[in-house]
């Protein structure tokens, strides 16, 4: 346990009242000019105090807001005393008068800022420690410290806000859902391992020694073992368990808007999803415009390096064609890949020091960026002038080239000789290219948080080969229907076939993902056999799921969002951690309540698991 030093209490001399008759008639954030003239009781935090001699201001936190309540001594000269103990987070109560506020003295920067209560009863409910933190403070907290005191944290008014936001999104959800005839239906978090591509979190069962339930990494199975169950139109807002590396948008459980209908097509999906998207943001205050553009994975690769592209920065575009031969020779190019050209617009060519400052982004990256674009059109003019045609380059953008280097001897490890391929040289190019959008962004207005540009991602791989285990893995997951013009080749070429997924993309973050499942029994075989399962293997795994299979399975599909991704995108906020009221840190420890722990030898016991010395 983390140990906090106990303090003597009561910590300031302050006569504390029981609740009695004090009920808040609204809240404090919430005044405004039209009730002026009303008497009010607010309940709440003490923000702030300023001592002005007669004068006692305090600033008087709720849910809502803040509201600066005044204590005048010549009103009550022993209320006045009283507050004057009043500290940061002191419980308090506030009967009083709002009155207008004299126009020098209206406080632009509060919602509640052309008005102030006059006290004339004050209750103290409970004191306070020095709270660890200032929490209307500018300067930035330690994220540990938020996180370990997050009950103080939850009250900032960003984190309030985060919630409420949330909320409203969930809410809106919930509606659009209901009224298009989904039921939300809740599936079993004791469950067996769904295969979405990370570890499962175990519990351990008491009953049965040495066997254990896996979390869910997702519902996928129990969604569409709803369609064969009838349900017809499924949706869950649910809770997802995933040990996995973290990173700024993912945390080991997260909650998925979870959906499966029957009888779709993916036009039925992409409809559906615009739809709860459209009223999700319209909740947030943001209106969208529909249908989202659509774009194949191919497509997407080559002009953006990405499988989740960031369309509010310029394509790619391949510019090989602007160079002879004999250039690309004396640039050390290879000819048999792209080079590709990233434009970043309103940048203009970069100082000396700023194409210095380029080099940490290429550290691991085994290509050639040629950021100088003027010495390019001066060595080769032609070629420049063709660049800037093939890219719509205008005097104001930058202009850099990625390319894939000749091969050089030196090569430091296996890992190194290998030849580029093409897709890699294309996700290093898509990378560069966001790193250069991020480090402009700032000074040129790039990449604005409130440009919300949405697009479907599909036609994906149906495989993808697993170097390490040397077998074909599958892209999305193993329920996910190919093409039925691809079911052909699932032997002879399983690298060339596509699946019915698609993705859902925000800004360069996946926001959610699906697919048109498999409903026929053997299909669904084929691709366990194909994954590398044994027959005994899939049964043990998923027997139960291929005999559900074989009694009347109606053709399915669905998806799946990141409501936390969602919500975090919806405020501004670049981790998922500001819009999880209690999340845990990149090592997957909640800091407040301090998990996980270390358990007794006689719950051990109970489980029949001993550890390893
Ligand atoms: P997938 O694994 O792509 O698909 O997950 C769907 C969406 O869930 C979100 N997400 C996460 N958010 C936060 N932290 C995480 N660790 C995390 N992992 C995933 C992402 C992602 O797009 N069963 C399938 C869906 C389906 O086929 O219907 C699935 O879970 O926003």
């Amino acid at each position: 346990m983390s140990e906090s030093p106990v303090l003597p209490t009561p910590l300031h001399a302050i006569d504390l009242e029981p609740l009695g008759d004090w009920q808040r008639t609204g809240y404090a954030g919430d005044l405004r000019l039209a009730q002026a003239g009303q008497k009010v009781t607010l309940l709440g935090w003490v923000q702030r105090r300023r001592d002005l001699g007669s004068l006692l201001f305090i600033d008087l936190r709720d849910r809502a807001g803040v509201c600066q309540v005044v204590f005048n001594r010549e009103n009550d000269e022993q209320m006045h005393e009283r507050a004057l103990h009043l500290r940061s987070e002191y419980v308090i109560g506030v009967e009083g008068e709002v009155v207008k506020r004299a126009p020098d003295t209206v406080n632009p920067n509060l919602a509640s800022g052309e008005v102030e209560v006059i006290a004339r009863r004050l209750a103290v409910f409970n004191d306070a420690r020095t709270p660890p933190f200032l929490l209307d403070s500018e300067v930035p907290i330690a994220e540990e410290t938020r996180l370990k005191y997050r009950y103080i944290d939850l009250r900032r008014e960003a984190m309030q806000r985060n919630l409420r936001l949330r909320h409203n999104v969930a809410a809106a959800i919930r509606r659009y859902f209901d009224k298009h005839g989904f039921l939300e239906v809740e599936t079993p978090f004791m469950t067996r391992s769904t295969p979405e591509g990370a570890r499962d979190y175990l519990v351990p069962s008491r009953v049965q020694p040495g066997s254990f339930y896996a979390l869910p990494q997702s519902p996928q199975l129990f969604k569409q073992i709803l369609m064969i169950g009838g349900c017809d139109r499924y949706f869950q807002i649910v809770r997802c368990f995933r040990d996995e590396d973290l990173r700024a948008d993912r945390q080991p459980e997260f909650t998925q808007i979870d959906v499966e209908m029957t009888f779709p097509t993916m036009e039925t999906i992409f409809q559906l999803i615009e739809g709860m998207l459209v009223e999700a943001f319209a909740a947030a205050g943001f209106p969208l415009q529909t249908p989202f553009p659509r774009m194949s994975w191919e497509e997407a690769m080559a002009r953006y390096g990405s499988d989740k592209p960031d369309l509010r920065l310029p394509a790619m575009v391949d510019v090989r064609e602007a160079f002879s031969a004999a250039d690309l020779e004396q640039l050390r190019l290879r000819s048999d890949l792209p080079l590709l050209a990233i434009r970043i617009p309103q940048v203009g060519a970069l100082s000396r020091r700023e194409r210095d400052e380029l080099r940490p982004l290429l550290e691991g990256r085994p290509v050639k960026l040629f950021e100088d674009f003027a010495r390019i059109q001066k060595n080769f003019p032609e070629a420049g002038a063709k660049i800037t045609a093939l890219t719509s380059c205008g005097p104001e953008d930058l202009i850099a080239l990625v390319g894939a280097p000749l091969e050089e001897s030196g090569a430091e490890n296996a890992e190194q000789a290998k030849p580029l391929t093409r897709l890699q040289l294309l996700s290093h190019g898509g990378a560069l290219r966001l790193a250069l959008g991020q480090k402009f962004a700032e000074r040129h207005k790039l990449l604005d948080p409130q440009d919300f540009r949405f697009l479907w991602v599909t036609s994906f791989p149906m495989f993808e080969w697993d170097e390490e285990e040397r077998r074909w893995a599958a892209a999305h997951h193993p329920f996910t229907s190919p093409l039925d013009e691809d079911l052909q080749r699932l032997e002879s070429d399983p690298g060339a076939v596509k699946a019915k997924a698609y993705d859902v993309v925000l800004n360069g973050t996946e926001l959610g993902s699906g697919s048109i499942r498999i409903h026929q029994r053997e299909v669904q075989a084929k691709i366990f056999q194909m994954l590398g399962m044994s027959e005994e293997e899939a049964t043990q795994r998923f027997g139960f799921f291929l005999e559900a299979l074989q009694y009347g399975t109606p053709p399915h599909g669905g998806i799946a969002l990141g409501l936390d991704r969602m919500v975090m995108i919806l405020a501004g906020q670049t981790t998922i951690r500001e819009v999880i009221p209690f999340p845990k840190t990149s090592r997957a420890v909640d800091l407040m309540v301090d998990a996980p722990t270390p358990v007794s030898p006689r719950q051990l016991r109970d489980l029949g698991i001993r550890l390893k010395e």
